[in-house]
């Protein structure tokens, strides 16, 4: 071939990347690998193999863990975690930034170990995974210098176990790692079996970098090492993978304690609008889908074209897909690798075949290589409904629909049980700007895609999974309060006296409190409260599953709320506040009658305080433009989480209503709220104040009755997006259980947990990042 020719055919010549000292450091290694437990690696044990997917080559035989490989490795994790945190955040800043600079120094050995091991195109895992890692480990280095400074009150939790997928192996394992680690706290991590060497790798860093034995701890295996981890003696479980698994995680723990955060999957909207740059958004369309063959969490693979532009947008990304280069992930030139393995690479056939339908189906018309690869593939004409339109498929499959507003792409977004990110491509600002918030998910890239950093928030909503990775948001999931009050016991409401006929005061029968209305429980039941000397203080409703349907049904209505300003929501909140002040007397009377005590106008006092206090940050909780290295905003943007049920404290029947409803609805939220079971006529007392303060109707409800069969109701609503537990322990497991089904929020947080610092607020709040770079 002569130049001449290359200019005629503008073909690519192979320009493949040297695996030599992969494959030299695999040799050197003997090619079988223990565990890395304690600064050190383990004898290799019978196991699993790892196989380059592009040419079926076997690279390195690893060790399936055993049970006394978790516990080993959990134990020299719990060994350890006193000292690391005892090292003070400066030191820990040293080891973080001297594991940063060896990624650095090494980063061509894990790009091409990386690529070997997963199949990804050499040009990703060398321009994207192994800087995006360093620079995850630069940014936590800053983060464990600044922890005392940044985040007082707060402690680390002690041992995490981490969970991994094999999409990005070296990355997630960063992610995982580098927050965990410079918040004060030690680790045993399990990388998926397809993809375990660049963890093993890293543990060798970890040796080179004279990181304490015990602070990192990295154990192979398959699912059930998995399990065991979940199981095992850990204060907190990260995990990124699948929803399934990500679920029976969620059942697992339920109860336990733990600490969960859940990186799931999703179906991402990829929106183009008739006035977007059509070039761009195909290039974006690209990156969107055909990054690492599409087995991206949050890859945009459902594309939302305008109506008026679809046929010529099509013809361009058919185009574009016509030059896609596929082939050999070691060679410089590839745009589309290999997947993963041959599982994978059956579940996406069979996906496709099974799904199609009616659908059209467009490949390009090249010659695929032997090994896992699977061709970019458009599909057209899908029904919403469709399982290709709904299901992630995760592969480099793109499923197309239409739309004619931007209304109608919002709704069309948003059908879906997902909510990771969503790309907008429109050359008006505005109008991606309107359309941003509108979008259910927790990151939104305005004519861009899969942009990430350490300094921004990552995470989703919905069954995408809870909790950020990145940013100070992301600490927080690696941290708690340092110390809070042990949880309120369970009090058992006052008896009925011998002769209750004696002393019959003019009957008060309080209903609940159901979409601005008073309600009867639908059950006709009701049950009496007594005082402790038996006096009849009067009857409230017994609440049943249906009160809880009502109650989130009117909670749904009110989602306007979500959208007022939080200078209306604060003035609402004085207002409960001014209400709740000039009836004090009568307040405290009323919870000294219920309780026996004198502690009345003490705990009015306090609620009347705390309602100030949630009023005041009604327009405070400010969003923050996060520092990433690119030109253009990534803004944290505070969103309400949706419908919050709140359990509320046996005790202090007032107070632990208020700090349950205030910070909820000065975020935003709309709140279903299960009085105290004991005293619950502090409660209904309450909504009179309520009636009285302009609470729009649907935003505060409140069922009365028993909280444990009226808390796992609650848990198991699908239309409750999180459930704060200011109640009993013993109510956890049951309601952590139930939540598993759409991923709802927890927060088993007890009366002082919801009361410390600005706990609850975040609690009450989701952030989603939105990018947007700035034009030329
Ligand atoms: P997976 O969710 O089964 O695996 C992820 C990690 O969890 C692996 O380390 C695995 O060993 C571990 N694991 C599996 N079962 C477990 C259990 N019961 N308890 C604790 N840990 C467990 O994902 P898999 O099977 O590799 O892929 C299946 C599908 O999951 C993919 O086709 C894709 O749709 C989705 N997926 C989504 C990811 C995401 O980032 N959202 C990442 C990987 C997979």
């Amino acid at each position: 071939m002569n130049i001449q020719d290359i200019f005629d055919s503008m073909e690519y010549g192979p320009a493949p990347e040297s695996a030599n000292e992969a494959q030299a450091w695999l040799d050197s290694r003997g090619r079988a690998f223990g565990h890395f437990i304690n600064g050190s690696f383990t004898k290799p044990g019978a196991g699993f193999e790892s196989r380059n997917p592009a040419t079926g080559a076997l690279l390195a035989k690893l060790t399936q863990a055993s049970q006394s490989d978790v516990d080993a490795a959990v134990v020299a994790a719990r060994t350890a975690q006193p000292g690391w945190t005892g090292l003070g955040g400066h030191k820990r800043a040293r080891y973080l930034y001297a594991l940063a600079r060896l990624l650095q120094k090494h980063a061509r050995l894990f790009a091409v170990l990386e690529t070997l091991d997963n199949g990804k195109p050499i040009r990703e895992s060398r321009d994207i995974d192994i800087p995006l890692a360093a620079r995850h480990f630069y940014y936590h280095a800053g983060m464990a210098q600044l922890m005392e400074d940044g985040l007082p009150g707060r402690a680390p939790l002690g041992v995490c176990g981490q969970i991994i997928p094999w999409n990005f192996p070296l990355l997630m394992l960063a992610w995982k790692i580098a927050p965990a680690i410079a918040m004060g706290n030690t680790v045993v991590l399990k990388p998926a079996e397809f993809t375990p060497l660049t963890a093993l790798l890293f543990g060798q860093i970890c040796q080179e970098a004279g990181l304490p034995a015990g602070v990192v701890n990295i154990v192979t295996g398959d699912g059930a090492v998995g399990e065991m981890i979940v199981a095992s003696d850990v204060d907190k479980i990260a995990f990124t993978g699948s929803t399934a698994v990500g679920r029976a995680i969620r059942e697992a723990t339920a109860g336990s304690g733990k600490s969960l955060t859940l990186e799931l999957g999703g179906k991402s909207p990829y929106i183009v609008f008739e006035d977007a740059d059509l070039d761009s958004a195909v290039e974006g369309l690209v990156d969107a889908i055909w990054f690492n063959q599409g087995q991206v969490c949050c890859a945009g693979s459902r594309l939302l074209v305008q109506e008026g532009i679809a046929e010529r947008f099509h013809a361009k990304l058919k185009a574009r897909m016509d030059a896609l280069r596929i082939g050999d992930p070691l060679d410089k030139c590839i745009d589309v690798g290999s997947l993963v393995d041959p599982v994978q690479l059956q579940t996406v056939a069979r996906f496709v075949e099974e799904g199609a339908g009616d659908g059209e189906i467009y490949q390009p018309a090249v010659q695929m290589p032997d090994g896992c690869f699977y061709p970019p593939t458009l599909i057209t004409g899908l029904a919403p409904a469709d399982r290709l339109m709904q299901e992630e498929i995760f592969g480099p499959v793109l499923v197309s629909t239409t739309f004619r507003t931007p209304s109608e792409a919002v709704e069309i977004a948003n059908n879906t049980r997902y909510g990771l990110a969503a790309s907008v491509w429109s050359e008006n600002v505005n109008l991606a700007l309107d359309i941003a918030p509108k979008l259910a998910s927790g990151v939104v890239w305005v004519n861009a895609t899969n942009l990430f950093d350490a300094a921004a928030g990552f995470g989703g909503v919905r069954e995408s999974g809870f909790g950020r990775e990145g940013g100070w948001e992301g600490l927080l999931a690696y941290t708690r309060p340092v110390k809070t009050a042990p949880r309120a016991t369970a009090i058992a409401p006052f008896a009925a006296p011998a002769d209750p006929s004696s002393d019959n005061p003019l009957d008060r029968t309080a209903k609940m409190f159901v979409g601005g209305k008073q309600a009867r429980p639908d059950s006709g039941y009701s049950r009496t409260i007594w005082g402790p000397k038996g006096a009849l203080l009067g009857h409230v409703g017994e609440g049943s599953r249906k009160d809880i349907r009502n109650a989130v049904e009117a909670a749904g209505k009110a989602a306007g709320w979500a959208k007022s300003t939080g200078h209306l929501r604060a003035q609402i909140l004085f207002y409960i506040a001014e209400n709740l002040s000039a009836r004090a007397a009568e307040f405290a009377a009323r919870i000294d009658a219920m309780t026996g005590t004198k502690t009345g106008a003490d705990e009015v006092e306090a609620a009347i305080d705390l309602l100030f206090t949630n009023a005041a940050w009604a327009d405070k909780l400010d969003g923050a433009a996060k520092g990433v290295p690119l030109r253009g905003l990534a803004v944290a943007v505070n969103e309400p989480v949706g419908v919050i049920g709140a359990v509320c404290p046996p005790d202090r029947p007032l107070l632990g209503l208020i700090a349950a409803m205030a910070p909820a609805v000065a975020m935003g939220n709309r709140v279903v709220l299960l009085p105290s079971e004991a005293f619950p006529l502090a409660a209904t007392d309450f909504y009179q104040v309520l009636e009285t303060s302009d609470v729009p109707a649907g935003v505060v409800n409140i069922v009365t009755g028993a909280q444990g069969a009226l808390s796992a109701d609650i848990a198991s609503h699908l239309d409750v997006d999180a459930v704060w537990n200011l109640s009993t322990a013993d109510l956890d497991a049951a309601i952590e259980k139930a939540a598993a089904g759409n991923l709802k929020r927890i927060w088993a947080c007890g009366l002082d947990g919801a009361m410390k610092g600005r706990e609850a607020l975040t609690q009450a709040t989701e952030i989603k990042t939105v990018w947007v770079p700035y034009g030329e």
